[in-house]
């Protein structure tokens, strides 16, 4: 019996997790999603060629590697088979990747409902607009349609009927036939598939979307996406228990980027945070929507820490800092005279520690080795190391797939 590791974001998303799955996925047998849908937007550079990947886990790259999305997800069909098109025309075999047949489906009176309640609401959250929300609200509520339904039409029928009103419920049946008979080969008793993996002993490597604070329990509520975003969800995500988890590696941008709205107590609104935004073209891939960037924040990447029970850690995009005369850390929060933590975010009046640290000048995607990494950088991960307590084990330099320290 194998341990399968996991990857999670620690920040709002975006840290760089496909391009560091990529990177790992070489030593695994199997990479599986474990929660969220097309919300996400993950990105691999090789060479010339970018990839943007939002359902299929990013082990694609290497032939080898079988590829699962598992029951705590949601997928959309039509993002699903688009995507699939494109990697196929990029001569990729998909036949390796599985479906869980727990997965939940996100229909277009999803993605209806969401905008709708964005609208409705007096605080919108930003989300991305998929039908994300929703779709795991029906899971809930108990009215959800799951990839088992694909392979059962008359049932199918009932359930769309039921979901969609009869107005639509016509055409939506037979586009979503037409899906599920180009998916069907794909879904598998998701339980048994990765179990009997997990038995023979295979390194199973167990991806995660969004990231740590957009947790729907433990993240900035309401501002979050509706899954389980942190290690944990990768159980229920997979239907695996805590003891087939091996290693925590967390992957933390070198300073924060959020998309959407809600507190982000690091963040900066002067030219430094349109710096940071044009040197690491923070900007979404799901929407393209500019991210709102700040500083690293030790306050929140502790508390991820924790709530992940992490093992290690990887930086990225440590190369876009290069040409800060000085780089902030928030070391603490307080409020008025009172210090406060990662539960007060959110709350009025909340103030930030910053702890300066000088910056570096010099390119530094050329690096291999953390050695040997001009000093403020090397000074920088270094405090990077000691806040979050655990070994850092790679610095990623640029966005191509060779741009890494060790
Ligand atoms: P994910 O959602 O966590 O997989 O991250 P995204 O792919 O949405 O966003 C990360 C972006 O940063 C992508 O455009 C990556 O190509 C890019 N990126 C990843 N690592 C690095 C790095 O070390 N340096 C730079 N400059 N870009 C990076
Ligand atoms: P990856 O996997 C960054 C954010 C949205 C919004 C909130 C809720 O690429 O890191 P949702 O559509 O999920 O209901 O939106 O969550 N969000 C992300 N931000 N990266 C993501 O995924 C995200 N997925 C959702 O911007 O604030
Ligand atoms: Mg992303």
């Amino acid at each position: 019996m194998s341990k399968a590791d996991v990857i999670v974001g620690l920040q709002w998303g975006d840290e760089g997790k496909g391009r560091i799955v990529d990177l790992y996925a070489r030593d695994y047998d199997v990479v599986a999603r474990y929660g969220g849908g097309d919300n996400a937007g993950h990105t691999i550079v090789v060479g010339e060629r970018e990839l943007a990947l939002r359902i299929v886990p990013s082990g694609v790259m290497h032939r080898h590697v079988e590829l699962f999305v598992g029951g705590g997800t949601v997928v959309n069909l039509q993002t699903l088979v688009e995507e699939l098109d494109a990697l196929a025309a990029l001569g990729m075999d998909l036949t390796r990747l599985k479906i869980s047949d727990r997965a939940h489906i996100v229909f277009p009176y999803h993605v209806q409902r969401d905008k709708a309640a964005e609208v409705a609401r007096f605080d919108a959250i930003g989300t991305t607009g998929r039908g994300i929300g929703p779709a795991y609200v029906d899971r809930v509520a108990r009215t959800g349609i799951r990839f088992a339904d694909l392979l059962r039409t008359r049932e199918l029928a009932d359930k769309i009927r039921t979901n969609a009103g009869d107005g639509e419920s016509a055409d939506l049946l037979k586009t979503t036939i037409g899906h599920a008979e180009r998916l069907k080969a794909h879904v598998v008793d998701g339980v048994a598939w990765l179990q009997e993996r997990l038995t023979q002993g295979k390194r199973v490597l167990l991806e995660g979307a969004q990231g740590t604070l957009l947790d729907v329990g433990y993240g900035t509520y309401p501002f979050v996406t509706s899954s389980h975003t942190i290690a944990g969800g990768a159980c229920t995500g997979l239907g695996i228990g805590p003891s087939a988890i091996g290693r925590v590696i967390g992957v933390l941008k070198a300073y924060s980027t959020r998309v959407g709205a809600g507190p982000f107590p690091s963040e900066l609104h002067d030219h430094r945070a349109e710096q940071l935004r044009q040197q690491g073209g923070e900007y979404g891939t799901v929407t393209g929507r500019p991210r709102r960037c700040g500083w690293l924040d030790a306050v929140a990447a502790r508390y991820a820490v924790t709530l992940n029970g992490l093992s290690s850690a990887v930086i990225t995009k440590l190369d876009v800092l290069t040409g800060f005369e000085r780089i902030g850390i928030v070391t603490g929060y307080r409020r008025g005279r009172k210090p406060a933590g990662f539960a007060d975010v959110g709350e009025d009046g909340l103030e930030v520690e910053i702890e300066e640290l000088p910056g570096w000048s010099e390119p530094i995607r050329g690096y291999r080795r953390i050695a040997d990494l001009p000093k403020a950088a090397r000074d920088y991960v270094e405090r990077i190391g000691e806040i979050l307590g655990v070994p850092i084990e790679i610095v990623s330099v640029g966005r191509e797939r060779t741009q890494l320290a060790r």
